[in-house]
C-alpha cells in the first residue's frame, strides 16, 4: 500500500505492508518519521489519517490518550494500513542520514540471570546489524501480543549477535513469557535499530550517564563504544547507576573493567536507594564509587557542575528519567545536551 505523508516542508510517500505499521514502513525506508518508544506509550509519533482506511493495532495504547480518533488521529506506530492513505504529520521531516532500520529474525540464545529479576540474553540475527551505541529494537513473539523495546547492551560494527537486559516487570506479558514460558531457543522477529539518545565519538563531548535499573543497558554499549573509540583518552566521564539494594547490583565487573580502561578518565558510581552500600562491596571493586539515594539525588552534584561540553545520557523508569529530566533543566541545562530513554 502506498502511504503519502503531509508534514509541513510538503509531501513525502513510501510503501507500507498490510501488516506492518506505518511508521516502521517510514522508518525502514529513511523517511525521518517523528517517533520515541515505537511502542505505543510516548504519544509522539501521533498523526491525522486524511484519507484512506486503517487498523488501529493497540486501541488502549496509552500514547493514543491525548489523541481525536474522531478526526483521524492515529499513533503510526500502533496503525496498520487497510488501503493508499494520507496522513498528517505536525512537523517538518527529513530524510535519516544513516542506521535504517529494517526487519530481521532473531534467535533467543544463552539466557542467564544476572539478578532475581534481572537476566541477559543474546540475539543471534539472521543478516548482522549496524547501529550506534545507545540505540534499542522492538521485538516480537507470536505469544505476546505487540513489540517490546530493550536497548542493546553490546556494541561492534556489523554484529550477528546482540546482547540484551530484560527486567522482569510483575504481571508484564513480555516478561512472563520470557522468564516463566520460554522453550528452547525461540525465533523473534526484530526490528531495528531505532533511537535517538546515541553516542557518536566524533562528536568529541564528554559524557554523563544517568541508568536506573536496567536503564544501564544502553550506557553499556555506549561505554563499549567509548573505549574502543579510545574516547576516555581525550575526553571525561560520569556514570551513576542506581538500584534498589545490594542484591539489586549486576555488571560491576564489566563497569570496572571500563572504569580501569579509562585512564581515570570514568568516574562510575553505583548507588542503592533501599540500604547502605555495605563495607566489603567497595573492598571487591574499589575502582567503582558507591552511594546510598536516589540515583538522581546522587548524581545532583556532578550535574550542577555544568560541564558544557558534556552529553548527558538518562535511561529507566519513567518516574526515574522525569525526575532527573527535570533536575537537568531545572540547572538549565540545554534539552539539546540532553538524550534519555523512557522504558515504559
Ligand atoms: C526505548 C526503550 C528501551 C527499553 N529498553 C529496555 C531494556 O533494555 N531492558 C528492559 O528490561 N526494558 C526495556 N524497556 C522496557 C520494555 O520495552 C518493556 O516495557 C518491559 O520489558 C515490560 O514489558 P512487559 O511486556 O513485561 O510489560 P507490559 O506491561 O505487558 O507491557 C509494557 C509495554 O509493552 C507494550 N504493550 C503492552 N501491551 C501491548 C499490546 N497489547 N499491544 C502492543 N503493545 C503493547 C507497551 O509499550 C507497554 O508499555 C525499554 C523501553 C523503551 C521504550
Ligand atoms: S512512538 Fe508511537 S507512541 Fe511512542
Amino acid at each position: 500500500m502506498k502511504i503519502i505523508v503531509q508534514h509541513k516542508g510538503g509531501e513525502l510517500s513510501f510503501d507500507c505492508g498490510s501488516r506492518e505499521p506505518i511508521l516502521y514502513a517510514g522508518l525502514r525506508q529513511g523517511v525521518a518519521l517523528p517517533f520515541e518508544c515505537a511502542t505505543g506509550t510516548c504519544g509522539t509519533c501521533r498523526a491525522r489519517v486524511m484519507t484512506g482506511q486503517v487498523e488501529i493495532r493497540w486501541k488502549e495504547a496509552p500514547g493514543g490518550a491525548r489523541l481525536k480518533p474522531e478526526k483521524g488521529d492515529i499513533l503510526m506506530c500502533q496503525t496498520w494500513p487497510r488501503s493508499d492513505c494520507t496522513v498528517r504529520v505536525p512537523s517538518e521531516l527529513t530524510s535519516m542520514n544513516d542506521a535504517w532500520p529494517a526487519l530481521r529474525r532473531g534467535v533467543v540464545r544463552n539466557i542467564r540471570r544476572l539478578t532475581a529479576d534481572v537476566a541477559q540474553f543474546d540475539l543471534h540475527l539472521s543478516t548482522p546489524m549496524t547501529f550506534h551505541a545507545g540505540q534499542f529494537v522492538v521485538l516480537e513473539t507470536p505469544h505476546v501480543s505487540g513489540g517490546r523495546a530493550y536497548s542493546m547492551v553490546n556494541f561492534a560494527p556489523a554484529l550477528d549477535r546482540l546482547a540484551f537486559l530484560l527486567k522482569r516487570k510483575p504481571g508484564g506479558r513480555f516478561s512472563r513469557w520470557f522468564f516463566d514460558e520460554i522453550a528452547g531457543e525461540p525465533e523473534v522477529q526484530v526490528f531495528g535499530p531505532l533511537g535517538r539518545a546515541i553516542f557518536r565519538p566524533e562528536e568529541r563531548r564528554n559524557i554523563i550517564c544517568v541508568a536506573g535499573g536496567s536503564g544501564i543497558a544502553g550506557m553499556m554499549s555506549i561505554l563499549e563504544s567509548a573505549i574502543r573509540a579510545e574516547h576516555f583518552h581525550a575526553h571525561i566521564g560520569s556514570v551513576f547507576f542506581g538500584v534498589r539494594t545490594l542484591a539489586d547490583t549486576f555488571y560491576l565487573e564489566e563497569l570496572s573493567r571500563y572504569a580501569a580502561a579509562s585512564r581515570g578518565n570514568l568516574e562510575i558510581t553505583v548507588a542503592l536507594s533501599d540500604e547502605a552500600p555495605a563495607t566489603p562491596l567497595q573492598a571487591d571493586f574499589p575502582i567503582l564509587k558507591f552511594a546510598q539515594g536516589m540515583i538522581h539525588e546522587v548524581a545532583a552534584k556532578v550535574l550542577a557542575e555544568r560541564d558544557r561540553n558534556a552529553l548527558i545520557y538518562v535511561a529507566g523508569p519513567p518516574i526515574m528519567v522525569d525526575s532527573t529530566l527535570r533536575a537537568l533543566i531545572t540547572r538549565g541545562v540545554p534539552v539539546r545536551d540532553i538524550r534519555y530513554d523512557k522504558f515504559a
